[in-house]
């Protein structure tokens, strides 16, 4: 199956970022027709540093194939080298309406944040990303569970699309991990997201001594009033963090000894932190191997974006022909 999706260059990778997405790309890639883009335009509608940019691209370059995408089975390629996924983001926006669009929970959210100047950019956000996935005709699009609403959008427009010009595009489908949603370490009602300070999240380069003390001082389960309470570990956010780190041997001894009260939350931190780091140290130790070579990332980057544009120009020509753009 064809398989397409994305991350903003925002600088740091998150546990919730690699639990809810990057780890499931790396798996999937093994049987799938993957493509993985770095999306910097969409990074232009949140507040932005155009002279950080760059880097915080090369960053996430470095970040992902550390991780594990392989650009030999996956197509790993920055969006703005493909104009195509602009140009279809302009045919696609006459196919959904405003109202559409302003329903966007992230597009509601993000224009609180600055009533006085909404970017139209933070608009028209989904709709670029409906045209990276559909100019690939993809059909699954492995994300948190933050994008769905996105992905949704996507279906409805190549609906639209689809009914009057005639059948083009596929309904892609979200596809989630048992990670969808990682809650911030300070607030369990939040989700992980690296804008709310960095004590809220695990960034994939913390060091052991950070983790420890970032998870010291996280919050646990905020309904508990008596540690022997039923079912605390289970709603404790850090608990569930275990789910994704530890052994099944190792979660029971912590969900017992938590319910009897014979292990406190700071071994139980302790734990999580030692195993989250086991987890974190190769790709760490990776890491720092390929960010010696800044010049080879761009080019296996620059691979990437030749075989993207490949199928990108060959699949949008096709589109302009069907909508009349072509005499
Ligand atoms: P972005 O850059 O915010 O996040 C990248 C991926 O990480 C997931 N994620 C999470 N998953 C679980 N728990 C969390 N706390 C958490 N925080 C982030 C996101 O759901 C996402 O899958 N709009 C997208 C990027 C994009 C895209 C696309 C994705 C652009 N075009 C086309 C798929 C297909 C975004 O900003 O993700």
């Amino acid at each position: 199956m064809k398989l397409f999706s994305g991350i903003q260059p925002s600088g740091t990778l998150h546990l919730g970022n690699y639990l809810g997405a990057v780890k499931n790309w790396i798996k999937l890639q093994e049987e799938h027709e993957s493509i993985i883009s770095i999306v910097n335009y969409h990074a232009l509608s949140s507040d932005f540093s155009a002279s950080l940019l760059p880097k915080q691209t090369i960053e996430m370059a470095t970040d992902l194939i550390a991780c594990g995408i392989d650009p030999q089975k996956s197509i790993f390629f920055v969006q703005s080298d493909v104009p195509e996924h602009t140009e279809l983001t302009w045919i696609l926006s006459c196919f959904v309406s405003l109202g559409e669009l302003k329903r966007m929970t992230q597009f509601k959210e993000k224009s609180q944040e600055n009533k006085k100047n909404v970017k139209a950019g933070l608009l028209y956000y989904p709709v670029l990303m409906a045209a990276d996935i559909l100019l690939y005709q993809t059909q699954i699009v492995p994300v948190g569970e933050d994008q769905l609403q996105h992905i949704e959008l996507a279906r409805m427009i190549a609906r639209n699309f689809n009914k009057k010009i005639g059948k083009t595009f596929i309904e892609p489908r979200g596809v989630l991990t048992k990670a969808p949603r990682l809650m911030s370490l300070k607030n369990p009602q939040e989700k992980m997201s690296k804008s709310k300070g960095e004590n809220t999240y695990i960034a994939l380069n913390d060091s052991l001594e950070t983790i420890e003390k970032k998870l010291g001082s996280a919050i646990t389960d905020p309904a508990r009033k008596k540690i022997s309470d039923p079912g605390t570990s289970q709603k404790c956010n850090i608990y569930h963090l275990h789910q994704f780190f530890s052994t099944l041997k190792e979660r029971e001894e912590i969900e017992q000894g938590c319910r009897r009260a014979k292990i406190g939350c700071l071994s139980c931190k302790k734990a999580l932190a030692q195993n989250i780091f086991a987890e974190l140290k190769p790709i760490q130790e990776k890491r720092k191997k390929i960010a010696e070579n800044p010049e080879k990332i761009k080019k296996i980057l620059q691979k990437g974006a030749k075989k993207a544009q490949q199928i990108a120009q060959k699949n949008m020509k096709e589109i302009k022909e069907k909508v009349g753009l072509l005499f």
